[in-house]
């Protein structure tokens, strides 16, 4: 159950003050200003960001409008679910910052509560009527399902995760690749291309929509161009894998 802290972090975002959602929104300004609100204005924003670096939540909704228009969609669902993305791990806001952070590998308990982000985010998203707010409590709640039914928090499997979930869950796999984590070194554009595309031994082809990993495939260089430009320095300079 989230405690004080976390509920004034969960109610601000009733209260923020969102971009619009029509035709005519700016996208990298709306980004900005959705991850400017997650980056300052919640009481808990610091510990936040302690795990969910700032340009991570800007370029996951870049990926998502890239993706978007790829898909076809129209402008305004592809600008929503682009403001949307950023907000896919608000739930672990609810999780203590010292097993977030925790070096190493996490007890069966620990990374059970871990998992819990998508189901919590999904519940405080859902209590506001902002049309941002409600699509991002879908994507929070989908964002870790796989096509094949190996994710969480339902094991969903194909077209029964939601679209939106789908498109985030390959924004955010995409950028964790580029980023060094506890776990892995920063990998190059190719590698996470590679790793996607082929698999690993955490990522498989199979955990994504077939469609999208096609359109992904053709036109992964926007992705790296996002990275490029909302990058950090010295992420995803390792030498190129072989
Ligand atoms: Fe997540
Ligand atoms: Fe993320």
């Amino acid at each position: 159950m989230p405690r004080d802290a976390e509920y004034r972090s969960f109610d601000l975002l009733g209260h923020a003050r969102w971009p619009e959602v029509n035709d005519r929104t700016d996208l990298s300004t709306a980004i900005d200003t959705v991850t400017a609100i997650l980056g300052h204005d919640l009481p808990r924003s610091p510990d936040f960001l302690g795990t969910e670096h700032h340009n991570h939540l800007r370029r996951t909704g870049h990926y998502a409008g890239v993706l978007g228009e790829a898909l076809g969609w129209p402008r305004a669902l592809t600008v929503l679910t682009a403001l949307a993305t950023p907000l896919h791990d608000i739930g672990k806001l609810a999780i203590p910052g010292e097993i977030l952070e925790k070096p190493g590998g996490l007890s069966a308990d620990e990374a059970a509560l871990v998992r819990r982000h998508a189901i919590i985010g999904y519940e405080q998203l859902a209590r506001w009527p902002h049309p941002i707010l409600r699509h991002a409590a879908v994507i929070a709640l989908s964002h870790h399902e796989r096509w094949d039914g190996s994710g969480y928090p339902a094991g969903l499997t194909g077209t029964a995760i939601p679209i939106a979930g789908r498109v985030a869950g390959l924004a955010d796999t995409y950028d964790a690749l580029r980023m060094a984590r506890s776990y892995k070194p920063a990998f190059t554009h190719d590698r996470a291309v590679r790793v996607i595309l082929e698999g690993d031994e955490r990522t498989r082809p199979q955990h994504f929509d077939p469609d999208i990993l096609v359109l992904f495939a053709r036109g992964h260089h926007r992705f790296r161009d996002i990275y490029e430009a909302f990058g950090d320095p010295g992420d995803g300079d390792e030498m190129a894998a072989a």
